[in-house]
């Protein structure tokens, strides 16, 4: 019976990782610690407010005197909290640096102080930067980092602190950098989840640039097992890379997913390209299959399925999602660039 504080579990992976948590390990405890940000949102773990197992704490990473009490008992931190969206990022650096690199350093010292069994943090193939269309290369865990938005940027330099506290305190860490997640609970912000949502309000899909950039796409469940994994069997220090090779321009992910909703290319729409827009993400994920004998459960084409279906079920969840706040960040987003 472990004890394991998750971070950011009220987000996307992170409510997904506490479902999939406590489904195959009913016996553990979870205690969920999320600030809430306009990413975070309690409906997603609406079925658990009767789970002894579950307890949910409001809290900041970035701030100390938070943190400290949730730590009480932990066996296991799992640090998913994070500002997690690269066009924010561009909008706006700030929270990233406050959240993902100092949030990440207090989360650090509080589990050395409480002298956890496993600090593991949840990282992302973005650290790599970006690899070039026509070459056959992927990233591994040999990769130099070499992070291109500020949001990639804060990500590296919070995987840094992390192995530095291994390093310098011993702090018995993993590391995981996967690739794009998608699946049930995104928050429609992300080319997936807003493509889906945004088809199913009648509205086009905007497509940044010529559309042929390139990322790995990993449902989010297979994530989910990838990192339950690492925690029974990773080895200490160590990093893993987390991929499923699927790598695919976004128009052939958008168009398979006007196909699964019965809607033409006239729901495409091409906008002004984001900057420094990485062209092609690609992993190797030799390590944790041969180490640690995982293997991904899903195919590309049902994983959509399975998640046009759920927002289709679910409207409820996400249209009380783009409200004040969604139309003013999309707007600028989106309206004020086409228009320039
Ligand atoms: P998300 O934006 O959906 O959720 C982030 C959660 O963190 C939210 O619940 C939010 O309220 C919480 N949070 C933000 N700042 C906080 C703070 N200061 N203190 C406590 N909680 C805070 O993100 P996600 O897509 O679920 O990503 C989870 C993790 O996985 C992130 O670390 C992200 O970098 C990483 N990751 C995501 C992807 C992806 O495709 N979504 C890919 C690779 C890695
Ligand atoms: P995103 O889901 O934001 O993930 P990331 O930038 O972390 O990889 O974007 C995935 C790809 O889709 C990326 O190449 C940018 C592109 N994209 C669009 O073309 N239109 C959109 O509206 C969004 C959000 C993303």
């Amino acid at each position: 019976m472990s004890k394991l504080l998750v971070t950011g579990g009220a987000g996307f992976i992170g409510s997904n990782f506490v479902h999939y948590w406590l489904k195959i390990h009913p016996e553990d405890t979870v205690v969920n610690f999320d600030k809430l940000t306009y990413a975070g949102n309690l409906e997603n773990l609406s079925d658990l407010k009767e789970n002894p197992h579950h307890k949910f704490i409001k809290g900041d990473i970035a701030n100390s005197d938070d943190v400290k009490g949730a730590m009480e008992g932990v066996d296991i931190v799992v640090n998913f909290a994070a500002e997690s969206h690269v066009d924010r990022s561009i909008q706006d650096p700030a929270p990233f640096v406050l959240t993902n690199v100092v949030g990440t350093q207090v989360l650090l010292d509080n589990a050395k102080n409480a002298k956890v069994k496993r600090f593991h943090h949840v990282s992302t193939d973005e650290v790599f930067g970006a690899l070039k269309l026509d070459s056959k290369e992927k990233f591994n865990e040999e990769t130099k980092y070499n992070p291109n938005s500020p949001y990639a940027a804060s990500k590296a330099a919070s995987d840094h602190l992390v192995r530095a506290y291994y390093e310098t305190y011993g702090l018995p860490i993993t590391i995981t950098n996967c690739s794009n997640n998608f699946g049930p609970f995104q928050y429609p912000e992300k080319l997936i989840s807003l493509s889906i949502t945004n088809l199913l309000e009648g509205d086009k899909v905007p497509v940044y640039g010529d559309g042929l950039y390139v990322r790995d796409w990993l449902y989010v469940e297979d994530h989910c097992s990838a990192i339950d994994l690492v925690l029974q069997k990773g080895k200490i220090g160590q990093t893993y890379c987390i991929g499923v090779d699927n790598d695919i321009p976004n128009i052939k992910v958008i168009r398979l997913i006007l196909e699964a909703l019965g809607f033409g290319e006239d729901k495409i729409e091409h906008v002004t390209d984001r900057p420094g827009h990485d062209r092609r993400y690609a992993i190797d994920a030799a390590k944790i299959k041969k180490e640690l004998g995982w293997k991904p459960s899903f195919q590309f084409e049902e994983a959509i399925n399975l998640t046009v279906k759920w927002y289709k079920e679910n409207e409820k969840w996400w249209k009380s999602l783009r409200g004040k706040d969604y139309l003013e960040y999309y707007r600028k987003q989106y309206t004020q660039r086409r228009d320039q």
